[in-house]
C-alpha cells in the first residue's frame, strides 16, 4: 500500500502545524489517486486557513482528527492510479491540493483540457477550487514553482485591477496599497501601471527596501509614515492588510478624498471587518477573486479571459524571475517537514517576502 503523509494545521493556533501519516484508501470505481509532484506556500494559503470555516476552505480536505484543518495550496500532481474513465494514469494535472503526499479524486465533467473533483465534501466553494486543469507531459520545474506560487495571487491582482479598470480607476489620483511587500500587492501594482495614478506603497519598515527595489511602486512608506502621503488627492484604498487600525488612520488622513476601499488580503487580520458606522467615508469593499471568475464563466468569457490572462501572467513572471534582478528567490524544499516552519513563520509575520517557497512531497 502507498505511504501517504499529510500536514494538518490546529484550528485554534494557525501557527502550529502536525505531519499526520494517513493509509491511502482503495480506490472505489471513478476515483484516482494524485501523486502531488511540487506546491507552493505563501501567506495567501494562511488566510484560506483563517477563513477556513467561514468560507468553507476546511470541507476541501477533511482532516483526519477533530479541532485540525487541511490548508489548502496550488500546485501539480501526477495520476498514479485511476479507475475514472478519461483519466489515465501518467495524466498531469494542476489545481489545488492539501499539504501532502497525495489526495484521492472523483474527477468529473472530464474534457480535454480538464476534469472537476466531484467529491461530495467538495461541493459548497467555487468551481475553481475544484477545477484541475490537465498540462503537459515534460514538467518545467522553474516555471511550475513560478506558477504554484504566483497563479492564484496573480489572477487575483489582474482582476482586482480590471474591476477597477472597469469604473474608471474610480477617478484616483493615487492608489495606496497595503502590505505592499505582498504577491498579490506587487502584482496589483504592476497591472495598474497603465493607469495616470500614482502607485504608493504601505508596508512595514523592515520591507521598505525591498518594495523600493520592486519597481512597481512609485514611492514606498512604512506604516508608521501613513501621513506623509498626499492627502489632498483623489485615493483609492487597495487594502492587503485587512488591519483594522490601519483602514481606519488611511480613511481618518484621506477623508472626502478616500473615494474607495477595496479590500483584498488580511495579512495582517483574523477574520472579515466588523461593520462600523464610525468609519470616516466609504465603507470597505471585500473583492473576491474566485466569484469575478465565476462572473466571467456564467456571462461565458472564461476563455477569452484566460488568454489574454495568461499572455499577461508570462510577462509577470518574466519580470519577476529576471536574472538580473529577480523579485523572488526560490527555495525548494524536499519532503513535508519543513512546511511546519514555514506556516509558522506565515503565521507570526517573520517570513521574507523575497523567498519563494516551493515543496517537492514525495521527494524519494
Ligand atoms: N481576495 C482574494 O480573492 C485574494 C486572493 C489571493 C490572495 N489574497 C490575499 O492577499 C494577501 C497577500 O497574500 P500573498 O500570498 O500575496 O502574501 P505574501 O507574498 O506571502 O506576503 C507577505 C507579506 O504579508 C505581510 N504579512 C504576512 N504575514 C504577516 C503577519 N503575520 N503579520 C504582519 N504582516 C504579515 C508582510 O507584508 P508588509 O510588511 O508589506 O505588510 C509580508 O511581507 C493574503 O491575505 C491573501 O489571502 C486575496
Amino acid at each position: 500500500m502507498t505511504r501517504s503523509f499529510r500536514v494538518e494545521s490546529l484550528k485554534s493556533d494557525l501557527g502550529v502545524a502536525e505531519l499526520v501519516d494517513i493509509p491511502t484508501p482503495q480506490l472505489d470505481e471513478g476515483e484516482v489517486l494524485a501523486r502531488i509532484e511540487r506546491f507552493a506556500l505563501t501567506t495567501n494559503n494562511m488566510t484560506y486557513a483563517v477563513y477556513g470555516d467561514a468560507l468553507g476552505y476546511w470541507n476541501l480536505f477533511p482532516a483526519t482528527r477533530p479541532g485540525y484543518g487541511c490548508m489548502p495550496a496550488w500546485g501539480y500532481a501526477e495520476i498514479v492510479e485511476s479507475m475514472a474513465p478519461g483519466v489515465p494514469v501518467g495524466t498531469r494535472v494542476f489545481g489545488y491540493f492539501p499539504i501532502a503526499t497525495h489526495l484521492t479524486m472523483r474527477p468529473t465533467k472530464v474534457t480535454s483540457r480538464s476534469f472537476v473533483d466531484g467529491a461530495e465534501h467538495r461541493t459548497g466553494t467555487p468551481e475553481v477550487y475544484n477545477l484541475y486543469e490537465l498540462q503537459p507531459q515534460d514538467a518545467d520545474p522553474r516555471l511550475d514553482s513560478l506558477t504554484a506560487i504566483y497563479r492564484a495571487l496573480f489572477i487575483t491582482s489582474y482582476t482586482a485591477a480590471d474591476y477597477l479598470r472597469d469604473r474608471d480607476f474610480f477617478g484616483a489620483e493615487q492608489f495606496v496599497i497595503s502590505s505592499a511587500s505582498s504577491k498579490t500587492a506587487y502584482g496589483a501594482a504592476y497591472c495598474l501601471a497603465d493607469s495616470p495614478a500614482q502607485r504608493i506603497a504601505l508596508t512595514s519598515a523592515r520591507n521598505v527596501d525591498f518594495v523600493n527595489r520592486l519597481g512597481h511602486y512609485d514611492a514606498a512608506h512604512e506604516y508608521a509614515d501613513l501621513t506623509a502621503i498626499d492627502a489632498t488627492k483623489r485615493t483609492v484604498y487597495v487594502d492587503l492588510s485587512g488591519d483594522g487600525d490601519l483602514r481606519r488612520r488611511v480613511h481618518e488622513h484621506f477623508g472626502d478624498q478616500l473615494a474607495f476601499d477595496c479590500l483584498v488580503g488580511s495579512t495582517q487580520a483574523d477574520g472579515f471587518p466588523e461593520e462600523d458606522s464610525s468609519l470616516v467615508g466609504p465603507a470597505p469593499v471585500f473583492f473576491f477573486a474566485a466569484l469575478q471568475l465565476d462572473a466571467y464563466k456564467a456571462e461565458g468569457q472564461s476563455r477569452t479571459f484566460m488568454q489574454r490572462y495568461l499572455r499577461d501572467e508570462r510577462e509577470f513572471l518574466e519580470r519577476v524571475a529576471a536574472s538580473d534582478q529577480p523579485s523572488i528567490t526560490l527555495r525548494e524544499h524536499a519532503g513535508l517537514d519543513d512546511a511546519l516552519g514555514v506556516i509558522a513563520g506565515f503565521h507570526d509575520g517573520s517570513t521574507d517576502p523575497a523567498v519563494g517557497h516551493v515543496f517537492v512531497p514525495d521527494a524519494g
